[in-house]
């Protein structure tokens, strides 16, 4: 297994390109099951968790193509789809479940094996099945399946609340409901930018969308959609996770494609922590404003809150603070498995329960270290970045599945970091 080899010290300077968002690009694929009609998304991201989705919806019987070396994915479905997806390739990635709604909805029945994912909590499904529920669909557990069918064979409109503003949840009844008879209403609804991007998609293959960004979202079902052409959103963890660079090594770095509305709560800590966003023509400039990193407490929510996803990363920051911080995890239970390995390089952290306490140390220390999920990953490479001597990043494949092009992205301004094959 390959590793990520950092030599702390440098400051950054540079520009960094920001891709497509994952999270949306993973959404975006499915709703290719819905139409008859050529999709194809351009702005793509480059990752496995993209070959992932592009595995399973071929298992589907979609033709899916990676055209301009991944950046542009063009995909058809018609004719007659498979209706089953396999567990061999939905326990690679939890996001494999967004293709219960839309083949629900297509087809009016499914068997979708239950997802694994990034090992950060227990991630049950039952807000999308109570949801799906609603909509007049049967839905019961067999052998590690999902076994859904829409009685009558066609999902119904229903108001549906959520306990919880689930982004996956949202997404698959948003999917299910643009097919189905009458209208939908989603309250409680997540606002997250990727559930915007998919709701402008479905509505270019025209779908009947409206309060998406808000609470309460509402789907007038329609026939059928037709094809579309539709750009992936900037993908905003990305972008907060290189912001966070020249924060921790100093120097200046323009996050090019970088936009304030997809990162302003996590923007408002950095400045509170005295780093200074400004915006360019091209993006976003980040830079330390003076002095040391000030500590900042954090708690994790929905957007318009802080995203659970940069809480390691804003962590691998705060270890050379000045003060102690509070991080509260609000989102996952489980997540705050790179303290014990920050902990390794010198960091001072305390967990209890879904809180971390950080106390700032001057400096951190290269150690080899170890990551068991994706962003806790990147946050090991960026507190290399920032440690003395040299750190070896281990497992470097929870890293493939989000981050496109780390190493050249980090070396490009002026990071001393490399892949280690087979180590
Ligand atoms: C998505 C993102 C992930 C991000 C998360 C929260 C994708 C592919 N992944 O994941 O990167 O960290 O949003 O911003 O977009 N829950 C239930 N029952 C359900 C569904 C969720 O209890 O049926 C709980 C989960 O266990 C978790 C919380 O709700 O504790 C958040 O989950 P959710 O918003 O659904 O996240 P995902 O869509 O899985």
């Amino acid at each position: 297994m390959d590793s990520i080899l950092v030599r702390g010290g440098s400051p950054l300077n540079g520009q960094i390109p920001i891709a497509g968002a994952k999270n949306a690009c993973l959404t975006l694929m499915p709703a290719t099951l819905l139409s008859d009609e050529p999709l194809t998304l351009t702005n793509a991201p480059r990752l496995s968790d993209i070959r992932t989705m592009t595995q399973l919806l071929q298992s589907l019987g979609a033709e899916v193509t990676s055209l301009q070396d991944g950046q542009v994915i063009a995909m058809s479905t018609h004719g007659a789809v498979n209706t089953r997806a396999e567990y061999d390739i939905v326990r690679k990635m939890r996001a494999s479940n967004l293709v219960l709604g839309p083949l629900l909805a297509r087809e009016g029945h499914a068997q979708v094996s239950l997802p694994g994912g990034c090992a950060i909590g227990a991630r049950p499904m039952d807000i999308h099945t109570d949801g799906l529920a609603k909509m007049g669909a049967e839905i019961d557990l067999q052998d590690g399946y999902l076994h859904a069918k829409a009685v009558g064979g066609k999902l119904k409109g229903a108001v549906i609340e959520f306990p919880f503003a689930s982004v996956g949840a949202t997404e698959n009844i948003l999917m299910a409901a643009t097919l189905a008879k009458g209208s939908t209403v989603i309250k409680n609804a997540a606002r997250e930018p990727e559930i915007v991007d998919l709701a402008t998609c479905l509505r270019a293959m025209g779908a009947q969308i409206d309060g998406d960004g808000t609470s309460t979202i509402e789907i007038q079902g329609v026939d059928r959609l037709h094809g579309a052409t539709h750009r992936v959103v900037t993908d905003r963890i990305e972008l907060g996770t290189y912001m966070l660079a020249p924060a921790i090594c100093g120097g200046e770095v323009e996050l090019l494609g970088g936009r304030i509305d997809l990162v302003g709560a996590f923007c408002e800590k950095l400045d509170v922590a005295g780093i200074s966003v400004t915006e360019t023509d091209k993006g976003l400039k980040v830079s330390r404003k003076n002095g040391r990193i000030r500590a900042v407490d954090v708690t994790t929510e929905p957007f318009p809150g802080f995203p659970t996803d940069l809480q390691a990363q804003m962590m691998a920051l705060l270890c050379t603070a000045e003060g102690t911080s509070v991080l509260e995890e609000k989102i996952f239970e489980n997540r705050f498995m790179h303290a014990p390995e920050l902990i390794r390089m010198g960091a001072k952290i305390e967990v209890h329960g879904g809180t971390a306490t950080v106390t700032g140390v001057e400096k951190l220390k290269g150690a080899p270290v170890m990551a068991t999920d994706l962003r806790a990953s990147v946050s090991l490479i960026l507190a290399g970045l920032a440690a003395e001597g040299e750190t070896r990043v281990a497992r470097v494949y929870h890293l493939d599945r989000g981050y496109e092009h780390v190493v050249r992205k980090f070396s490009g301004v002026g990071a001393d970091i490399e892949r280690v094959q087979g180590e």
